[in-house]
């Protein structure tokens, strides 16, 4: 049992889960963070949290005896992927060009201040010279030789995350990897517009977005009972339309590559309908790890993951499409009036009176209704519109990847 918990850049939280996870008990959970809708969720989740904001703002004083002080400070500037690193200049105790570093010094000085018990920092992979910096920094800090061991929580994820982390907590670095692949952690998501039970819906943009090669019909089961996975869009309060564009997905024309089975990210295709750099192109597999998720700003820079469904729902009967249309249409009245009566979208009525590609089966849920509003008769076709079945998926291989004539299931992520 601890008794004070202080947590700093604490984010959602992250260290609160693992406390948790590892059956740790504390009494009082003390979080400095700046961002209020980090914040939001952290309460949400552990309502007794006392936070205590802006760390530069933070002091040992106003605080009780701390036992464990921990915290991931923002990264950016140590980061090996920051274009401006060349520029990282640090002196002995503190100056770094980089404020968002600098934040990395406010932990030094907590450390210093509380004298915790136990400690803990976590940081992205940096360059050799830099982490020497860190070293000597925490090592002065503590009055002990410290060095970070590095972990990728690959071994514990679905994800490729290689971190650094310093403490004085004893740990055996020899994790075995439990084998958790990108398809383990993805929620189940319909991909085909060949399964009729699934809604075709209309891509919603915003203005300016896509060009309109990426127009086309999105998919998504109208039985899907879990949300979509949570994605860099939806942070800071976008605005739910949006969202909505981004939650279903469309089918992406794709170069498929040659997967390197030594790497851990299954990179299989690139994305061709989106101009830019490379990286924002490549397509992920579900038998690989996934890349480190980020709070990427939407659009497409999102990683993108090509979905293999394992089981599929389809319709038990084949539905005579011919007879159906001829039916339709013998029968039909305005679209408005059925629209109005059924309460359903006059686009999606629109559909069912159509004879081309357009054309859409009624939905199960509204045939009985449809057929005594329009008199329809015959019942040989309930069956056929109400009833499925679950089947194996049309692509039982995983990580396959499709020829570039043709239609990709890749979706956002
Ligand atoms: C790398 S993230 C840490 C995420 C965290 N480990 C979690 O579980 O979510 C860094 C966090 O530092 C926060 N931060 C940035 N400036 C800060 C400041 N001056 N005081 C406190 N937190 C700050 C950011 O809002 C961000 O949530």
């Amino acid at each position: 049992m601890l008794g004070n918990v202080l947590s700093l850049f604490d984010g959602i939280s992250g260290g609160q889960v693992a406390l948790d996870r590892l059956g740790i008990k504390y009494e009082n959970y003390y979080a400095s963070e700046i961002d209020k809708y980090a914040i939001q969720i952290t309460q949400k989740n552990y309502p007794k949290t006392i936070q205590i904001g802006d760390v530069t703002k933070v002091k040992a004083n106003d605080l009780p005896k701390i036992d464990l002080l921990m915290g991931g400070s923002p990264c950016q500037g140590f980061s090996i992927a920051n274009q401006n690193r060349k520029n990282l200049v640090f002196n002995e105790y503190g100056v770094c060009s980089d404020e968002r570093s600098q934040l990395f010094f406010e932990f030094v000085r907590l450390l210093k201040e509380t004298k915790p018990d136990w400690w803990f920092l976590e940081n992205v992979r940096m360059k050799k010279e830099h982490m020497e910096i860190v070293n000597k920094v925490l090592s002065d800090a503590v009055g002990y030789t410290v060095e970070p061991y590095l972990v990728n929580s690959s071994v514990r994820s679905g994800q490729n995350r290689l971190r650094y982390y310093w403490t004085n907590i004893p740990f055996e670095n020899n994790l075995e990897d439990w084998g958790i692949k990108l398809k383990d952690i993805l929620e189940p998501i319909p991909f085909s517009k060949d399964y009729p039970n699934y809604l075709r819906l209309p891509i919603v943009r915003k203005k300016g977005g896509a060009s309109k090669k990426t127009r086309g019909e999105m998919v998504r089961s109208i039985d899907d009972e879990k949300s979509f996975t949570v994605n860099a869009t939806m942070w800071k309060g976008q605005k739910s339309s949006y969202v909505k564009a981004q939650e279903i997905n469309p089918f992406r024309p794709c170069e498929p590559r040659e997967i390197k089975k030594d790497s851990l990210c299954h990179h299989v295709a690139d994305a061709t309908d989106i101009k830019g750099n490379q990286a924002i192109k490549r397509v992920y597999g579900g038998e690989g790890k996934s890349p480190t998720l980020t709070t990427m700003g939407g659009g497409h820079r999102e990683p993108k993951v090509l979905v293999v469904p394992e089981k599929v729902k389809v319709r038990k009967h084949e539905v005579d499409i011919k007879k159906l249309q001829s039916i339709l249409r013998q029968h039909r009245l305005p679209i408005k009036e059925i629209s109005e009566k059924l309460n359903v979208k006059k686009t999606t009525v629109e559909h069912w009176f159509r004879t081309d590609n357009c054309f859409s089966i009624p939905d199960a849920e509204i045939w009985f209704d449809l057929k005594k509003l329009l008199n329809i008769e015959t019942n040989e076709f309930d069956l056929p519109i109400t009833e499925f079945e679950i089947r194996d998926g049309r692509y039982e291989m995983a990580d396959r990847v499709y020829n570039p004539k043709y239609k990709s299931p890749t979706i956002v992520s």
